[in-house]
């Protein structure tokens, strides 16, 4: 199954002096099962677009299809309830939506807001703090006594515990340091690997996009500029650096070589790769 858009056109104050058109006829098809990393300028309609995806804003024109619904220009879409659990959708700095008093709480609320036991709702939660790799000792602690990546862990656990079958992350990893990022991204990826989730990822950081997704969809005022494999996509450094995009440093470093002579492979991933490549090269003049 895929999410598609088409021709999907957003208007924000439509009718009044600040009227903008952030999304100008998207067409997109989203495999479900993969990573892909939504990138593009600010401004370019990255939040916008990923709003769309559980009805949390509705097209002025055009459709989406999602999960078997299909959500019209026009319509208001009835029967949300199952949209917004299986489409989990996690803001931009959402520890600011942490509201109850401890964080076992807040963790249960989302479950059991849709319908859950009390006792299965624990249990999800539970699950979902060891998933971002929060331990016992902080189910009782209030979230504001928590750090701010452990917030952040605390909110990604609310949407997990709902066990959606779309993730949708716009920007998860801005502010975090490099070790609570690496863990983020590992568990994004593990979400997908191993338990099939569908994940979308608003990112301005594009060594995790070379890292750890399969596809990359370009906005450019409101509008789909590219929508390609990462590989395909980072092969074009030039084309990326047209967009605003700096290429992964490992891309940039073959870009480098390769002007002063080295021919290396498309298939070098990795910097022990790399390295390895270009010791063959030199022992062989
Ligand atoms: N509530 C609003 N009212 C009017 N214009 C808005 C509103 N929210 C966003 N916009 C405009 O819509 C455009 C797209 O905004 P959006 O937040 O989707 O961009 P973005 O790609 O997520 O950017 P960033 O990388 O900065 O988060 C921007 O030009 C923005 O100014
Ligand atoms: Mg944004």
């Amino acid at each position: 199954m895929s999410i598609t858009f088409s021709k999907v056109s957003y208007v924000y104050s439509p009718g009044t002096p600040y009227e903008y058109r952030a999304l100008d006829g998207v067409d997109l098809t989203l495999e479900e099962g993969k990573i892909t990393a939504i990138i593009g300028r600010t401004g370019s309609g990255k939040s916008t677009l990923i709003q769309h995806l559980n009805a949390l804003l509705l097209p002025n024109e055009g459709e989406i299809q999602i999960l078997g619904r299909t959500i019209k220009a026009g319509e208001k879409p009835k029967n949300l309830k199952p949209l917004r659990k299986d489409v989990g959708l996690v803001f931009q700095f959402p520890e600011y939506q942490l509201f109850e008093e401890t964080v076992i709480k807040d963790v249960i609320f989302g479950p059991k807001n849709f319908g859950v036991s009390e006792e299965d709702a624990k249990k999800k939660a539970k699950e979902a703090l060891a998933l971002v790799g929060l331990s016992e000792d902080i189910y009782e602690k209030s979230p504001l006594e928590l750090s701010g990546g452990q917030k952040r862990r605390v909110a990604i656990a609310d949407i997990l515990a709902m066990d959606p079958k779309i993730l949708v992350l716009d920007e998860p990893t801005a502010g975090l340091d490099p070790m609570g990022t690496k863990e983020m991204m590992s568990l994004f990826y593990r979400l997908n690997r191993q338990f099939g989730k569908t994940i979308l990822i608003v990112t301005h950081d594009m060594e995790q996009v070379y890292q750890y997704c399969d596809d990359v969809v370009v906005l450019e005022d409101g509008k789909v500029r590219i929508h390609q494999d990462k590989d395909t996509f980072f092969r074009d450094a030039k084309e990326c650096e047209s967009m605003g995009i700096l290429p992964p440093a490992l891309i940039r470093m073959k870009e480098i070589l390769k002007a002063k002579g080295f021919t290396l492979s498309e298939n070098i991933h990795s910097v022990d790769a790399l390295a390895e490549a270009l010791r063959e090269e030199v022992r062989n003049g």
